[in-house]
């Protein structure tokens, strides 16, 4: 068990869980806040969506003990809500809801989206809202409400504004009977993680930074070797690498969907600058889906050159079925799960334990610029093992 303290609704809350216990099944469970819904359980629906440190996310793929430190609001926490009752009411007015399974979840992105943004248009509304799937409505009458509210005007009451996402708090985990680790592990110095989608013409750009406890020197080292990354990141395997080119697989578990990508990427790096390129391309025939994928990295000084901050831009295009996923909210949703996974497993390495990318048994979702993306990660997990 591990100890985890977090603000739920404006409360403190100190509870002792499961490493591998899900912030949704907490919170239903645990605190008996059963306005959050479980759907799909695998990040795909937003049933479960619910704010935390003043951003939507997915409590059903989000663990607990990720959320130590963080302030998490639920729909219940939004009972004296101006903004959401408007919301509210909207709902109701224009039959955005029926069966209401959805509405919990619904209303907190749509929430977020008449706080956070000034005048979006039908079109961005739709694009924002896309993160959550309604089987009931058919969304016209959703998207109306939020257009009502946002015609009315918002105002953002100062206690529930929006807040900057907190630098995440040091994960620490615990050996359990099944392997994982026992006792706990240095904390990662991973500070936090910016995601942002942008508008460029169907590509998803993500940011993501990083902290590590080494120099730039001997981080930029280890990144010119290229090591195996076959079982750096569940599913992804390279079959080929002659230290610019690589040929690679990656089976993809995202929801109900499976696909196996297979694709070849280019190493490019400049050591002056201390920054590189990585580009790939590959295939799922089953699915008939293609993915484009750039990944921008540069190491920048941290501490006085004591430490080092890994910031990464991943740009990647998906095309054909698993094209849906490119959805704003999935993505947002799973750069958090992929960086929580990162996270944990640079506090194995910090501790010297060995140790999968993902509990045995966990669901492995990969996206299709995983593989580039490991890359990264396996040269700073052999830094780490150093
Ligand atoms: S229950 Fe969490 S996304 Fe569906
Ligand atoms: S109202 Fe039934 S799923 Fe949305």
């Amino acid at each position: 068990m591990k100890q985890v303290s977090l603000t739920v609704n404006g409360e403190a809350v100190t509870a002792a869980v499961e490493p591998r216990t899900h912030l949704a099944d907490f919170l239903r469970s645990d605190l008996g806040l059963t306005g959050t819904h479980l759907g799909c359980e695998q990040g795909v629906c937003g049933a479960c969506t619910v704010m935390i440190d003043g951003k939507p996310m997915r409590s059903c793929i989000t663990y607990a003990v990720a959320c130590d430190g963080s302030e998490v609001r639920t729909i219940e926490g939004f009972d004296g809500d101006p903004l959401m009752g408007r919301l509210r009411e909207a709902f109701s007015t224009h039959h955005g809801l029926q069966c209401g399974f959805c509405t919990p979840g619904m209303l907190i992105t749509s929430r977020d989206i008449a706080g956070r943004l000034d005048g979006p248009d039908e079109a961005r509304i739709r694009l924002e809202l896309s993160g959550n799937l309604c089987r009931c409505t058919g969304y016209v009458g959703i998207v109306e409400a939020v257009k009502s509210v946002l015609a009315e005007g918002r105002t953002v009451p100062a206690d529930i504004a929006v807040k900057p996402r907190r630098a995440a708090g040091p994960a620490t985990f615990e050996r359990r009977s099944d392997g994982a680790p026992s006792k706990p592990s240095p904390a990662p110095q991973q500070a936090e993680l910016a995601t942002r989608a942008t508008d460029r013409k169907n590509w998803t750009v993500l940011a993501e930074s990083f902290d590590v406890p080494h120099s730039p020197d001997d981080v930029w080292a280890l990144m010119q070797d290229v090591p195996d990354v076959a079982g750096c990141m569940p599913g992804a395997e390279v079959v080929e690498f002659d230290g610019r080119r690589l040929r690679g697989r990656v089976r993809v578990k995202f929801g109900p969907i499976s696909a196996a990508f297979e694709g070849e990427g280019t190493v490019d790096s400049d050591a002056a600058a201390k920054q590189g390129t990585i580009s790939g391309e590959g295939a799922d025939r089953r699915s008939n889906s293609r993915a484009k994928g750039l990944v921008t990295y540069r190491l920048v000084p941290e501490q006085g050159g004591r430490a080092t901050r890994v910031e990464v831009q991943v740009e990647f295009q998906l095309t054909g079925m698993l094209a849906q996923f490119s959805r704003s909210g999935l993505v947002k949703d799973f750069a958090h799960r992929l960086t929580a996974d990162f996270a944990r497993n640079l506090s194995l390495r910090l501790s010297g334990e060995g140790g999968s990318a993902l509990p045995a048994g966990e669901t492995k979702e990969v996206n299709a610029i995983a593989l580039i993306f490991s890359v990264l990660w396996r040269r700073l997990k052999s830094l780490l093992k150093g």
